[in-house]
């Protein structure tokens, strides 16, 4: 049976298995997904024995994802812009191959499941971490008017932006932000690891606008909560995103497009514990 795995450390927690498992029931392919928890040390040794195991691919997560971007030659356009990888396709001939799905991932559970418009809207990316690096792509092809990524470290932003080379978008501190507001604002940051929120002014979100929290919890995320507090018209966590990405992985290796809707309800279910 044809074998795939999510790489990282730590990787008790990930719920990728789970989806995957339930992507192959839906659309009835005979396939195994596990964890494999990698070394720190030596990455490239993990990939190497997966493959030489038979492994098919690999979902690559925290904190490999700039490692195997390093260490795959052959990446996708898209993963190449990300600066990541977090899908690694075994080729027949056992060569390896680089994609990233978390930017497509982040779009379309914004607009296909959401129903997010992002014509016209002026979007805001906070972060300038490889989170914020690896979806800004996306977020650019998805055509808002314009797209601001604001960091606490403003040059790190101003770095990104610059190196995107877009018209539409500039990059600045989180201090810079006063009177500036956003239709939707994606929380690319690592702060809600510490159960805080980036440190914003008042009067970002225009009105209905929406807020994006690239993780999620079994509660609402602190920057959830930001949102819900400030107005905004929907305040969504990442957990559409998580099964997107998943999604789009599959289809790589899979040639199929599984149904996410019932797989993102199944593990909100999940997420929301027995009554
Ligand atoms: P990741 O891969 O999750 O993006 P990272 O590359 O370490 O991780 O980047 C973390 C991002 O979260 C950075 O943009 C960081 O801002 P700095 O560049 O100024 O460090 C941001 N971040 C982390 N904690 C934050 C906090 N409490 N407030 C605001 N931004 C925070």
């Amino acid at each position: 049976m044809d074998r795939y795995a999510v790489i990282g450390n730590p990787i008790a927690h990930s719920k990728s298995p789970q989806i995957h498992a339930a992507f192959a029931r839906q659309t009835g392919q005979r396939m195994e997904y596990g964890r494999l928890l990698g070394s720190l040390d030596d990455f490239a040794g993990d990939v190497r024995a997966f493959v030489a195991d038979g492994g098919r691919g690999l979902n690559v997560t925290v904190p490999f994802k700039q490692a195997a971007w390093k260490l795959l030659a052959d990446r996708s356009p898209r993963a190449e812009a990300a600066g990541a990888v977090n899908t690694i396709i075994v080729l027949d001939d056992c060569r390896l191959r680089g994609d990233n799905t978390d930017g497509v991932g982040l779009v379309r559970d914004l607009v296909d499941n959401q129903g997010f418009d992002f014509a016209g809207k002026r979007v805001l990316l906070l972060g300038a971490g490889g989170a914020a690096h690896g979806v800004l792509g996306a977020l650019l092809d998805a055509g808002p008017a314009a797209l601001t990524i604001a960091n606490r470290t403003a040059a790190k932003a101003v770095d990104l932006a610059r190196a995107a080379a877009d018209a539409r978008i500039d990059g600045c501190g989180l201090g810079d932000l006063a009177d500036r507001s956003f239709d939707l604002i994606v929380n690319a940051t690592s702060s809600g690891l510490e159960g805080g929120v980036p440190d914003l002014p008042d009067g970002l979100l225009a009105a209905g606008a929406w807020t994006y929290d690239m993780v999620y919890g079994d509660a609402p995320t602190p920057f959830c909560r930001w949102g819900e507090a400030r107005g905004a018209v929907r305040a969504l966590d990442g957990l559409g995103m998580l099964v997107e990405q998943a999604a789009e992985s599959f289809r790589l290796w899979r040639g199929v497009r599984p149904e996410t809707t019932p797989v993102i309800a199944e593990l909100r279910r999940g997420l929301a514990g027995p009554p």
